[in-house]
C-alpha cells in the first residue's frame, strides 16, 4: 500500500525551468521554507526530489516530466490537462521573472490532480504560498478568461499608447494609468455595464466616427466599438 503524499517542510521541491515563472516559483517555495532545487535549466540533471514543478513552455511539459526524477509531478499551465503530470496549480497571476515571493500572496490559484488527494496536494501548496485554490470545470475557458483579463489588455492598452504619442501626450502611460486604474477599480465593484462611460454609452455615435477616423487599426476599432455597444445594451 502506497502512502499519502503529505507536503511538509523537509518536502525537496525541484523546480524545473529557469524562466519567468520558475525563477519567482523557486525563491517562493524557498521563502515558504521548503528544500527547494533549481530553477533549473534544460541542460541540469533532474535531481531526485519529492516532488518536481514543471515551469516549461506548455508544449514541452510531456518531456520536462518524462525526464523528471521525483514521486510527484506538477506543472504550472492553466489550459493543459494532466496527462503527464500528476496535479496542476495555475497562479492566476502575471510573472515577467522579477517579482518577489510575496507576489503569490493572496493571488488565486487554478488547482488540480489525477487523484483527490492530488488535488488536495495541490490546495495544500497553493496554500503554503499564499494563494487561495479553487477549481475550473473548464480549464481552456478559464485560460481564455485569464488572457483576457492581462495578455488582450496589454494589447488595448499598447494602442492607448500609441494614439496618446501621435496626440502629442508626454508620458503616455503615466498619463493614462489613472484613467486605467478607476476604469479597473470600477469594473471590479460593479462589473462592465455600470462602469461603461464614454460616447457608446452616452449614444453619441458622431463621436464615435471622429475617433474612429483618428484610429491607425480600424479593425480593432470597430471590433472594441461593437463589443462595446453590445455591453451598453446588455441588461
Ligand atoms: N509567466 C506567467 O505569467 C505565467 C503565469 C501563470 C502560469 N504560467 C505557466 O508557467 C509555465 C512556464 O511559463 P513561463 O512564462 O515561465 O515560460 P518561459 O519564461 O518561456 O520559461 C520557460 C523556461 O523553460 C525552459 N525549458 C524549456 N524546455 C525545458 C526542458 N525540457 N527542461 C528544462 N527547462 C526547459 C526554457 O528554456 P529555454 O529558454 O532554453 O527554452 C525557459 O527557461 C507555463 O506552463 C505557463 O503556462 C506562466
Amino acid at each position: 500500500m502506497t502512502s499519502a503524499f503529505v507536503l511538509a517542510p523537509e518536502t525537496t521541491i525541484a523546480v524545473i525551468g529557469a524562466g519567468r515563472l520558475g525563477t519567482v516559483l523557486a525563491g517562493a517555495l524557498r521563502a515558504a521554507g521548503f528544500d527547494v532545487r533549481g530553477p533549473l535549466g534544460r541542460t541540469d540533471e533532474a535531481p531526485e526530489t519529492d516532488l518536481a514543478i514543471l515551469a516549461v513552455p506548455d508544449g514541452a511539459i510531456a518531456d520536462a516530466a518524462a525526464t523528471a526524477n521525483s514521486t510527484k509531478t506538477a506543472h504550472l499551465s492553466g489550459a493543459t490537462a494532466l496527462d503527464a503530470v500528476d496535479f496542476s496549480i495555475h497562479p492566476l497571476q502575471t510573472f515577467t521573472g522579477t517579482e518577489p515571493p510575496e507576489v503569490f500572496h493572496g493571488i488565486g490559484a487554478a488547482v488540480d490532480g489525477r487523484t483527490d488527494d492530488d488535488t488536495q496536494l495541490a490546495r495544500d501548496l497553493a496554500r503554503a504560498l499564499g494563494m487561495t485554490p479553487f477549481t475550473v470545470d473548464g480549464r481552456a475557458t478559464y485560460h481564455a478568461a485569464a488572457s483576457f483579463a492581462s495578455n488582450f489588455v496589454l494589447t488595448v492598452l499598447d494602442t492607448a499608447e500609441q494614439l496618446a504619442t501621435a496626440a502629442g501626450v508626454e508620458n503616455p502611460r503615466e498619463t493614462l494609468a489613472p484613467l486605467v486604474r478607476q476604469t479597473v477599480d470600477n469594473w471590479q465593484r460593479g462589473g462592465a455595464n455600470a462602469a461603461l462611460t464614454g460616447p457608446i454609452a452616452r449614444g453619441d455615435e458622431a463621436t464615435v466616427a471622429r475617433q474612429r477616423e483618428a484610429a491607425d487599426d480600424k479593425a480593432l476599432f470597430d471590433a472594441l466599438a461593437t463589443a462595446t455597444r453590445a455591453l451598453k445594451d446588455r441588461a
